[in-house]
């Protein structure tokens, strides 16, 4: 439940992430009433600047295209402060107290959220002094931690480890904003709750499952960022391994967030290390035409990395639902197009009556354009008996034209103000996932004879990609002519 006299405290409030994100959630729920009553939101960090120098950017960042909406902005920069001061040292987390204390004076419960929008660097401290400064006496205090958590095993059980004396693991909240989207939201709902999924759900109907991450543009002056990390860091280990599990675990007991984490976890657990032989890394180069420029270009790029911005895994389950299916892991920069999604290809049907007929494909696109759809055969209408490979389609914009689909910060904000853990990383499930990941991060790090192939930017990636995935067993066998989604407006009902 909402609990009234709750501050939220922003800290990196300067930042990129609190600009472009964590503001706009919080103006998102404030102008829905999902905020606490009387909720202030203080906004931490150390850039020296006023009160009005600080309201500026926050609302540079959000948009009011409605009068409505720009009268609820004002209201909700009422709701802001802005409190400037050191991440190491206790007199800035004192003055922080001082106005924290100011804002709750005189109520009897005051409960605080803590939302760290900071670089790794001073993550440790930061929490160390919130601890000692700024804990409430009487109230509920959460903190809400983003990523990286770690780079690799060890550097995150040590993270783990220095927040652990100060704070319960119920008080953390660990972001994974993948799991803040409405169709990663949806995944249990249309896995559980829909028969004729549930019941073929398994090794013995799926033949392979794509997991795949595209964006079109490159580091873009985040070099500096990207470098140390690289795709398999920033998205892979956390994004997508959560999609996976989820597509992957077993029906949780209950809703509740820890049946559902517990899930999550035995299926990180059955899964051994990835192997180096199932991976390919690649980097991109200059666009074809020269218009975009290479990854080694960027200004803030290391000369000479070997910072991978695509790759493809294929990884496995050891458990009797997965044995031998590989879930394919593709993610890159700098590619094609913009896309998330799920694929899932079910295996032949029995030979015998059909000659080369395709296979089914059940596809979830995460973004753009949400939409769950499955490809299928059917009789091409009229008096031929010939196939075709049509679809079931719903296309959430056509289907739900009239509904908002939530920001992923939005959602999960709204999570933590109401204490609910499901759709955060568990201390364990971090854990698990390091393990899978870890001794391939360090075979790459520590082999410089490993470079990553090239791929032009705007490209699908490195030329070896659609082997890679058919050496897994997807077999690419789109009839001629079928294209998602079908473009003509005159027949938008298909099927
Ligand atoms: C972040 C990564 O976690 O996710 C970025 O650090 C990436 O590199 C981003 O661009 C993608 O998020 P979204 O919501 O835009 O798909």
């Amino acid at each position: 439940e909402l609990k009234d006299n709750t501050t939220i405290v922003v800290l990196g409030a300067s930042g990129d992430l609190a600009k472009k994100k964590t503001f706009p959630a919080l103006f998102g729920l404030h102008r829905n009433n999902y905020l606490p009553k009387d909720c202030k939101i203080v906004g931490y960090a150390r850039t020296k600047m006023d009160h009005e120098e600080f309201i500026k950017r926050v609302k540079s960042n959000i948009k009011t295209p409605t009068k409505p909406m720009e009268e609820q902005l004002v209201t909700f920069v009422e709701k802001c402060v802005y409190v400037s001061g050191q991440y190491d040292k206790d007199e800035s987390f004192q003055e922080l107290e001082n106005v924290l204390q100011k804002i709750e004076a005189g109520k009897p419960e005051n409960h605080r959220i803590f939302y760290m929008a900071l670089p790794p660097s001073v993550f440790i401290p930061v929490s160390q002094h919130l601890k000692k400064n700024n804990y409430p006496k009487n109230g509920i205090v959460r903190l809400i931690v983003e990523k990286p958590f770690g780079k690799d095993l060890d550097s995150s059980r040590k993270l783990q480890k220095a927040l652990e004396p100060d704070w319960q693991e119920d008080e953390i909240y660990r972001i994974d904003h993948y799991l803040g989207k409405e169709m990663v939201k949806n995944l249990m709902i249309l896995r559980f709750g829909n028969e004729f999924l549930g019941a073929t759900w398994n090794r013995h109907h799926i033949s392979n499952v794509q997991i795949t991450f595209k964006e079109p543009f490159g580091t873009e002056g985040r070099g500096g960022y990207f470098d140390e990390f690289g795709i398999i860091r920033d998205v892979m280990q956390n994004h997508l391994i959560q999609l996976l599990t989820i597509i992957a675990m077993e029906r949780p007991i209950s809703f509740s967030s820890e049946d559902i984490r517990d899930e999550k976890v035995r299926v990180l657990r059955a899964m051994p290390a990835i192997q180096s032989e199932n991976v390919i890394i690649g980097q991109y180069g200059k666009s074809e035409d020269g218009s975009k420029p290479g990854y080694l270009d960027d200004d803030t790029v290391p000369k000479g990395s070997r910072c991978p911005t695509f790759c493809a895994t294929a990884m496995f389950i050891k458990n009797e639902r997965w044995d031998g299916v590989p879930f394919i892991l593709k993610a890159g920069k700098a590619l094609n197009e913009q896309k998330a999604e799920i694929r899932i290809q079910f295996k032949d049907v029995t030979s015998g009556i059909f000659k080369d007929i395709p296979r089914n494909e059940l596809v979830i696109r995460v973004q753009p354009d949400e939409a769950v759809y499955i490809k299928m055969n059917s009789k091409l209408p009229g008096l031929s008996t010939q196939t075709v490979l049509t679809d079931l389609d719903l296309t959430y914009k056509r289907r739900f034209s009239d509904l908002k689909i939530p920001e992923a910060y939005e959602s999960l904000i709204l999570d933590a103000i109401k204490g609910d853990h499901s759709n955060f990383v568990r201390d364990d499930e971090l854990d698990a996932s390091w393990r899978i990941f870890t001794p391939l991060l360090k075979y790459l790090d520590e082999n410089p004879e490993i470079v990553p192939m090239s791929y032009p930017y705007g490209s699908r990636g490195p030329s070896v990609l659609d082997d890679f995935t058919s050496s897994y067993g997807y077999k690419f066998n789109d009839q001629a002519g079928y294209q998602w989604p079908i473009q003509s407006t005159e027949h938008p009902h298909k099927l």
